[in-house]
């Protein structure tokens, strides 16, 4: 399955492509644009649309199934996906590393990239603020030393020695120009399980940490964590804890701050600063989660009027009683 995300547990397809997650191996097998390809999809109107090609090449009209990926729901409900499988790959790798700043964070991403290519299949990253939180309320434990910056890095291949090489020499050389500070290496499905727990559930330890003001937000790479430090110095001591981690391979940071409880003026300090600054660099103020009933007034932030406008055109066409996942997606006006 070319989608995996921490919600695999409890998440279903039709919601997976209908919101277009990313999750995390987006960087190797690209977004549900790309690898859906047929869907079946119940329109406002009660008609039943069959385009679930199983073709890899198909131009004959328009792309219609592209309509309903990342719409959430607001056009048509998907009841059927066709989705292209990469052959499972035979040998995988996990590396949790540690880095003593976002830039040599940056500087190892590169690296990265350029020593294990085509086996490269995640990128992931979290800072110390997280592992605080996931050690604290899920108890799970750090396997390396106490680091700013962690990364999550997964290599999937073919060839177990040929792919262990190439981890092998990527960390000598990273390890040896102190870009990264401490690391571990996992070859075994129990212990990959438990670094990838630490990326995947943070999510979950963010809910018991209090109310959650949460943020998807694509940048250019070195600005993607400038967002994290500067809105923790903008609100101080307003908010009990800052934090940023996501998909770095994918330019898409999670911002998430929390509060002992729902706090007004808290909103107020955070809200519309961080879409104004997401738009002053030309980011999005939702990279994979949608844009939903909370984020679809701040729209204009990343689109221009005239592609508002022709959304709310094919909404009108497509669901012209609003029945569709009424108040979601498009702005109020
Ligand atoms: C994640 C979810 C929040 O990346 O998108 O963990
Ligand atoms: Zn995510």
């Amino acid at each position: 399955m070319p989608l995996d995300l921490g919600a695999k547990g409890s998440c279903h397809i039709g919601g997976n492509v209908s919101t277009n997650a990313g999750g995390l191996r987006l960087l190797r097998y690209g977004s549900l644009r790309g690898t859906v390809l047929g869907l079946e999809v119940v329109l406002a109107d009660g008609r039943v649309l069959d385009c679930l090609a199983k073709l890899r090449k198909d131009n004959t009209g328009y792309d219609l199934k592209q309509l309903f990926i990342g719409s959430e729901g607001t056009l048509g409900v998907v009841t059927a996906v066709s989705i292209l499988c990469p052959r499972k790959p035979k040998s995988v790798n996990v590396a949790f590393l540690g880095c003593s700043s976002f830039q040599k964070l940056l500087e190892t991403f590169q690296i990265c990239r350029g020593m294990l290519g085509e086996i490269l299949s995640a990128f992931e990253f979290l800072d110390a603020p997280c592992m605080n939180l996931v050690e604290q309320h899920l108890k799970l434990s750090n396997p390396i030393t106490e680091s700013p910056f962690y990364i999550v890095i997964e290599t999937a291949g073919s060839n177990a020695a040929h792919d262990e090489e190439k981890l092998h020499n990527f960390l000598d050389k990273v390890m040896t120009s102190s870009l990264v500070t401490d690391g571990t290496v996992a070859t075994e499905e129990t212990k990959i399980k438990a670094l990838w727990s630490i990326r995947e559930r943070i999510t979950e330890a963010l809910r018991y940490d209090g109310f959650t003001y949460k943020y998807d937000i694509s940048l250019p790479l070195e600005k993607i964590y400038d967002l994290v430090t500067d809105m923790r110095q903008h609100l101080g001591s307003r908010a009990k804890n800052v934090v940023g981690y996501g998909h770095l391979g994918d330019g898409n940071v999670h911002l998430n701050i929390t509060s002992p409880s729902k706090d007004p003026d808290l909103l107020a300090a955070i809200e519309p600063y961080v879409y104004e600054w997401t738009s002053r660099w030309q980011g999005s103020v939702s990279a994979e989660h949608g844009l939903g009933l909370k984020k679809r007034n701040y729209i204009y932030y990343s689109k221009a009027r005239p592609a508002v406008g022709l959304m709310a055109d094919v909404k009108a066409m497509l669901d012209p009683k609003g029945i569709l996942n009424p108040y979601k997606t498009l702005p109020d006006h």
